[in-house]
């Protein structure tokens, strides 16, 4: 068995800065507000000519040349997102064109805002079954094009930004890097609970998208945000002790736990409920908003820029979102 190590790590926000005082502008809804229940300062929106692939690619060459690897070594693509430029195919398939790899596998996950944990689960297993040496691993949404922008929305509407993430996880037989553990999870008796449901082919509907679908607004997102809420807070408390557990290691040998970052009351009591240093937690909520699947890569660029991860750190990433899904992994960096 091989183990894998993260050898380059890239993100893109793209250039549109939307702050919670420009959305007053659209929506009826104020800066105190989306602070005080989100944590959200500001958040970026892709500008018209950029796609999500646009974002992605960005995200991917910075990973790769970080890697040092040469762009015709990657030998496979893993792309987390729920906001892809078409409804098919998936994001990965226009990355790897744009990245011109060939004819390069690209296989693409929608685990909403566990996409990125549990395509890092899967590129591991890759590695360590020795059928891949060097995954591009991508989380990217472009969100902002999808949600209701009115005061209709608001729940939802200023909570999400775009961006993306990337990261290449290589075949490392040094033993130095690897991931220790993982722990995923899902549950779908509550996937209406935060869903969007067309375009879809559910029972009763003639098409999966017409007029009267969308004068429904059945293609917004929908969110029992109170549900969720509580929902997030234990799921993804109870999976990092799952993850430690699973390591034999306790919480205090980790230097970073990448939270997914929907809400910072969520991170904020499972950091309290876990008995976390503010040290030991790296949130990124109040710049980016939630960006779903490219959460974690992103926060792991920018702790990695601000050298709060180090080669040897013990670090968590964990999620939970939309399915519901959920999910952890522990490795070592
Ligand atoms: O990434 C996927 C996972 N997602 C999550 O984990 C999100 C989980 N949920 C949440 O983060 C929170 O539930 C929200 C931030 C979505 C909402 O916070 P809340 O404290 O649960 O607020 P609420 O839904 O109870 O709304 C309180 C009030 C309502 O008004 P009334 O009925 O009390 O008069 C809403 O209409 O706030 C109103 N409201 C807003 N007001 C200003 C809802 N959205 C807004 C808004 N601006 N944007």
């Amino acid at each position: 068995m091989y183990n894998s190590k993260i050898m380059g790590v890239g993100s893109y926000l793209p250039p549109n800065k939307v702050t919670n005082h420009d959305l007053e502008k659209i929506i009826d809804t104020n800066d105190e507000w989306i602070r005080q229940r989100s944590g959200i300062e500001e958040r970026y929106w892709a500008p018209k000519e950029m796609g999500t692939v646009d974002l992605a690619e960005n995200a991917s060459l910075e990973a790769i040349e970080k890697s040092g690897l040469d762009k015709s070594e990657i030998d496979f693509i893993i792309c987390a997102s729920i906001s892809n430029d078409a409804d098919i195919p998936g994001t990965g398939c226009f990355l790897q064109a744009r990245l011109g790899l060939g004819e390069v596998p690209t296989l693409d996950i929608r685990q909403q805002c566990s996409g990125f944990v549990y395509a890092t689960f899967m590129a591991n297993q890759f590695i360590e079954s020795g059928m891949y040496k060097n995954i591009l691993v991508v989380g990217v949404e472009l969100q902002s094009r999808g949600i209701n922008k009115t005061t209709e929305g608001r729940d939802i509407a200023v909570l999400f930004g775009d961006g993306a993430g990337a990261m290449v996880l290589s075949r490392d037989d040094s033993g130095d890097s690897k991931v220790i553990a993982s722990d995923l999870h899902s549950d779908g008796r509550f996937a209406k609970e935060l869903w969007i449901s067309a375009p879809g082919s559910c029972a009763g509907r003639e098409d999966r998208l017409n007029k009267e679908i969308m004068e429904n607004g059945e293609h917004f997102p929908y969110m029992n945000g109170k549900v969720v809420f509580v929902h997030a807070i234990k799921k993804m408390s109870q999976t990092v002790i799952n993850v430690l557990e699973k390591a034999k290691m306790p919480k205090e040998d980790i230097g970073c736990y990448l939270f997914h970052q929907a809400n910072l009351r969520i991170n904020q009591k499972v950091q309290e409920t876990l008995g976390l240093s503010n040290d030991q937690v790296f949130n990124t909520i109040q710049k980016y908003g939630n960006t779903t699947a490219a959460t974690i890569p992103i926060g792991l660029a920018d702790a990695l820029k601000e050298g709060k991860i180090k080669r040897g750190d013990h670090i968590i990433f964990a999620a939970f979102g939309s399915g519901f899904s959920w999910g952890s992994i522990l490795l070592k960096y």
